[in-house]
């Protein structure tokens, strides 16, 4: 198993003992995405370690905290590089490397389908990309037996947000009262319908947008 990271070697690092420790085989690649050139520069990493693979999981991306009024192009550019140029290359350069019946899953947003965070436009925009790769790229590959999905998640606790959701109980509760469970998302939450899709449970489901948002708005 590759497990990719960006710029945090450490956290890849515990990403690959807990695997290693629950007995699976696993290496670390660190590539930075959204520079010209970075899917193949990940896939010749990959190459040094493995012949293919049997799941893509395109979940790696970027939020921004400027508005639809404040955002500039070069900041523009880098989102949609990172979050849907990145994962449309990744794909293709991958996609002779993927076995007949494999699996790609892609994660994208709630927002796609919500307009409840205007602010959040432009990079709601880039995962809006995503989802249409995936119901195109389904097509594609169907008759390889490759399906072809992509999860959504509403809030989740992760770094990306840590900065606001950890600032205030309030803006806690507000995370929490979005979800009809309400409760905020924990990664394990969105890594269990990931898994399902990747497993053989998920083998006649293809070409669909999965909410893992905990029931919020839509
Ligand atoms: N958290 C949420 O509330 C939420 C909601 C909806 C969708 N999502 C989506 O879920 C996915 C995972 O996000 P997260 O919440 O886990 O955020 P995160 O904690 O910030 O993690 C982002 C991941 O993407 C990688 N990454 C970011 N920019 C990269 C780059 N330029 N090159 C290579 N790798 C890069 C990071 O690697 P390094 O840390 O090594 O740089 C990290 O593994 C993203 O696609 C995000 O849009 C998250």
């Amino acid at each position: 198993m590759g497990v990719h990271y960006g710029s945090n070697r450490a956290a890849a690092e515990e990403t690959v003992a807990t695997i290693e420790a629950a007995g699976g085989t696993v290496f670390a690649l660190g590539v930075e995405l959204g520079l010209p050139g970075d899917a193949g520069a990940l896939w010749a990493a990959f190459d040094q370690h493995a012949e293919g693979l049997d799941i893509l999981v395109n979940n790696a991306g970027i939020g921004t905290s400027k508005s639809f009024s404040e955002i500039g192009e070069a900041e523009y550019d880098r989102l949609f590089a990172v979050n849907a140029k990145a994962p449309f290359f990744l794909t293709q350069l991958g996609v002779d490397r993927l076995r007949d019946g494999g699996r790609v899953i892609n994660v994208s947003t709630g927002l796609t389908h919500a307009a409840v965070m205007p602010e959040l436009i432009a990079y709601s925009m880039t995962k809006g990309a995503l989802d249409v790769f995936t119901g195109n790229l389904s097509k594609l590959l169907g008759a390889r037996g490759i399906t072809v999905n992509t999860v959504a998640p509403g809030i989740v606790d992760t770094d990306v947000n840590a900065d606001w959701l950890r600032a205030s109980d309030e803006a806690w509760a507000g995370a929490a009262a979005m979800s009809a469970l309400g409760r905020v998302g924990t990664p394990a939450d969105i890594a269990d319908v990931v898994a399902f899709l990747a497993s053989d449970n998920g083998r006649w489901v293809t070409g669909q947008w999965l909410d893992a948002t905990g029931g919020s708005p839509a």
